[in-house]
């Protein structure tokens, strides 16, 4: 296993996740290679994305020989659902969908949601844990719209781009605001300086 000071090692099974921060790190002029390791991580139910990404980090962490990092992102409707469905977001995904979502909203105008992304990074030349957060404000589509992106994606319309959903974004737009975008920006800050 390449254990190469200068590679950084995503895990991932999600290849639109790899895929959007693949972009970012291409525009990015970094002496660092990104490369995906789609390893089976556990995932623990717990109350928040940090402890959730925490957890999965360490499952994996004697199996890596270098630095990595995960991902741990949530769609949270603030109101009404005060947070719904949050850490339980892919399992809502899986069961009720998007469409059951939208059931569940009745002032589309008045709603509040946001995304959240936390990065566990784990650096391994000076053996420590880091987080790194993002979080983009937005609020619920009255109907799924678009076919980029991926998720919820298609529900999503932030604050910052009032009249278009996350999926009707191109891949540029969406990183430029995006929750995962500006956690993996931040990554990247930190290990330019490094
Ligand atoms: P995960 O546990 O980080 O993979 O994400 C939890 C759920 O949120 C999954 O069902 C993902 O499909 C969804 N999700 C994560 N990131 C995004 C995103 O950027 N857009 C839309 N849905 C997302």
């Amino acid at each position: 296993m390449n254990n190469d000071e200068n590679t950084v090692y995503f895990v991932t099974g999600n290849k639109f996740k790899f895929q959007e921060v693949s972009e970012i790190f291409k525009d990015k002029n970094m002496k660092y290679d990104l490369k995906q390791r789609d390893i089976k991580t556990t995932e623990i139910q717990a109350h928040s994305l940090r402890e959730v990404a925490l957890f999965k980090l360490n499952s994996v962490k004697n199996s890596i020989d270098g630095s990595f990092f995960i991902e741990d992102a949530g769609f949270f409707i603030d109101s009404p659902l005060k947070g719904f469905p949050g850490v339980y977001s892919s399992y809502v995904l899986k069961t009720i969908g998007n469409e059951g979502i939208l059931k569940l909203i009745d002032d589309f105008e008045l709603s509040k949601a946001h995304f959240s992304a936390i990065i566990a990074f784990y650096h391994k030349f000076i053996d420590k844990i880091l987080f790194f957060e993002g979080n983009v404000e937005g609020r619920v589509s009255n109907t799924i719209r678009g076919k980029g992106g991926f998720g919820f994606d298609p529900i999503f319309i932030p604050n910052i781009l009032p009249d278009k959903t996350f999926a009707e974004l191109s891949a540029e737009e969406k990183n430029k605001i995006s929750h995962r975008g500006q956690a993996f920006t931040k990554l990247l800050d930190y290990l330019e300086k490094k």
